[in-house]
């Protein structure tokens, strides 16, 4: 497949809360929220929005790359908290990166964001409408969440994570993409609802909902599947990769897939215990992380994979 990751960069807001904060905000213990999803502390926005995160990661990742600005040609930002209706994300990012040759648009596949939006890049270098893509994956989740609400606002977090994809002979291996909307009540946040001069409703969106349980069904079957298809496409077998970076929702769902496909913890690197949930964040800022640290080298096979609401999956193998 025509397309390779050749820069990544992230961008995560100063303030950190500790899950002994969050005790004092709303009726939950560290130890509950530890042992059930891993999570230690989550970054949260104050002065940072989800466009100037997605700006700053944007930013490094062209730095790393070692690609300009007038050098895009497409950004696809995934995003389920952008700070407007429109304009999109990603045509803000276009404005304040100045990347003036760039076709922009947002996605929302939640935390399958920047896998989809990968796939779509690759699909347009296939196609030849475009050769250097930056894809983006931010999110503002703190704004979206009922803070008096324990089952939904101890796992989430802000940030954005970015990558430079470039036209080339090899790089995506095999990639899988999957939607399931008839099981989309298991989380989901209502936006503005009909309020007009013919029928009167409260103005005001509402806040994240989540079936806990069945998400965590979804992903613990869903996603091994999706890696397991994507190695087949990709020709690959487990052993040959060397990291399995996943959205970093909960710990319990990342060892329960590392069992299901049979490889070690090891290979499974994570953040979420720094970060929380970040939805279409999460993957990119987890490569950022891996990448940025020397764990990679050049030939290096690895495999992203993202879920959640929609529901939503994708997975990616890449030769690094
Ligand atoms: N602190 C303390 N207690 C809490 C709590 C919190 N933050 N949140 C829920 N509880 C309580 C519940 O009220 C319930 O109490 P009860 O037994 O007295 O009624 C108890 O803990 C068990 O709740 P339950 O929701 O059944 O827990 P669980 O074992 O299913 O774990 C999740 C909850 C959310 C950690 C788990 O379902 C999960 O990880 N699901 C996947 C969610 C996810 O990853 N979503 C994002 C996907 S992109």
């Amino acid at each position: 497949m025509p397309a390779r990751i050749i820069g990544t960069g992230s961008c995560l807001p100063g303030r950190t809360v500790s899950n002994q904060e969050l005790e004092e905000w709303v009726d939950t213990t560290d130890e509950w929220i530890r042992e059930r999803t891993g999570i230690e502390q989550r970054h949260l926005a104050v002065e940072e929005t989800t466009t100037s995160m997605a700006v700053e990661a944007a930013k490094a990742a062209m730095e790393n790359a070692g690609v300009s600005a007038d050098e895009i040609d497409l950004i696809i930002v995934g995003t389920v908290s952008g700070d407007m209706c429109f304009p999109s994300t990603a045509c803000q990012v276009q404005s304040q990166i100045g990347a003036e040759n760039a076709v922009a648009f947002d996605i929302n596949a939640a935390c399958a964001g920047f896998l989809f939006g990968l796939s779509i890049a690759e699909a347009y270098m296939q196609a030849d409408m475009a050769r250097t893509a930056l894809i983006i994956g931010g999110e503002t989740l703190s704004k979206m969440m009922d803070w008096q609400d324990r089952s939904t606002c101890v796992l989430f977090g802000d940030g954005a994570g970015a990558a430079v994809v470039q036209k080339d002979e090899t790089g995506i291996l095999g990639l899988v993409q999957g939607s399931d909307g008839k099981r989309g009540s298991a989380l989901t946040c209502r936006n503005r609802p009909v309020n007009n001069p013919l029928v009167k409703n409260d103005p005001m969106p509402d806040h994240t909902q989540m079936d806990g349980r069945e998400v965590y069904r979804f992903a613990v079957k869903t996603v091994p599947q999706a890696i397991e298809e994507a190695m087949e496409k990709a020709g690959t077998e487990p052993g040959e990769i060397k990291y399995f970076l996943l959205h970093q929702a909960n710990l319990r769902i990342i060892e329960s897939v590392a069992k299901k496909i049979g490889q070690p913890m090891e290979k499974f690197p994570t953040n979420l215990q720094k970060c929380g949930n970040i939805s279409a964040g999460s993957v990119p800022i987890l490569l950022d992380h891996v990448s940025r640290s020397g764990m990679l080298k050049k030939g290096d096979k690895i495999v992203l994979a993202g879920f959640g609401a929609g529901l939503t999956w994708g997975a990616a193998v890449l030769v690094w």
